[in-house]
């Protein structure tokens, strides 16, 4: 039951949601600067992202709005009285406390749709690559909103891989971003499991476990919601791409 009333509230924003400035910053900015400050600035927002293969030559949707998005974010959690409500139930708090996160801040959260035939695949990453304190503390709280399978697009990672080093970390680099290679071993590229979750499960996600997600070549979407929670003891530094203003710190549960 929370999971549908996440994807019937998404429904009400993406219905709410005027799509054409954001297909402009999408389309005609060739340096990419626009996307870039769209993506940089979403921080503190709730964004639309769209799949690159929403769009046909002409820089048209190919089909409805609802159909064509591969993400929302970054502060659903915060904006947002239904994200909100689902985000700070106590048991998610009970499971931070359990796992050693003494200070846990709710940092970022995204509504993933993973769309029937165009839900492109992620590639093989680490969390703390994206949300990168010292000590290292992301862990990532994900939730099947739909029967996650092989065929829409569910995650897969490797067993055990959370022991290896942080192999890379994206950092604001003037008005984009860049990777820095922090250990030259690269990710793997076999070896990993797909982990299956029907509707309502939770997959918690250490920050350094190898996982990616397959493209969806089903007909069926393949929706998910991630937030990700640090530990306010560690420190969260400037070069992270994701930065919240101080009129609006991260909060915890
Ligand atoms: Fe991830």
């Amino acid at each position: 039951a929370a999971c549908d009333a996440l994807r019937r509230r998404m429904a009400e924003l993406v219905a709410a949601f005027d799509p054409s400035g954001v297909t402009t910053v999408f389309r005609t900015d060739d340096q990419g600067h626009g996307r870039d400050a769209y993506f940089l600035e979403s921080g503190d927002k709730i964004r639309f992202f769209f799949e690159p293969e929403a769009f046909d030559a002409s820089g048209r949707l190919r089909q409805a709005k609802e159909l064509s998005l591969n993400k929302v974010g970054h502060a659903l959690h915060d904006l947002d009285p239904v994200f909100d409500e689902f985000s700070r139930d106590p048991r998610l708090a009970a499971i931070a406390a359990e796992i050693g996160l003494a200070r846990p801040l709710l940092i970022q959260s995204m509504y993933i749709f993973k769309q029937p035939h165009i839900g492109g695949e992620v590639h093989c990453h680490q969390d703390s690559s994206f949300l990168h304190t010292l000590p290292e503390s992301c862990v990532g709280f994900w939730f099947a909103l739909e029967d996650a399978t092989v065929e829409n697009g569910c995650m897969w990672a490797e067993p055990g891989g959370h022991r290896r080093p942080l192999h890379q970390q994206f950092v604001r680099h003037g008005h984009g971003t860049r990777l820095v290679t922090l250990d030259p071993e690269p990710l793997p590229v076999d070896g990993l499991v797909p982990l299956p979750a029907p509707a309502g499960t939770l997959v918690l996600l250490h920050g350094r476990l190898p996982h990616r997600s397959g493209a969806n070549t089903s007909d069926r979407s393949r929706h998910a919601y991630a937030l990700h929670v640090v530990d306010g003891r560690c420190r969260y530094g400037a070069e992270n791409w994701l930065q919240r203003p101080p009129n609006m710190p991260p909060r915890g549960f």
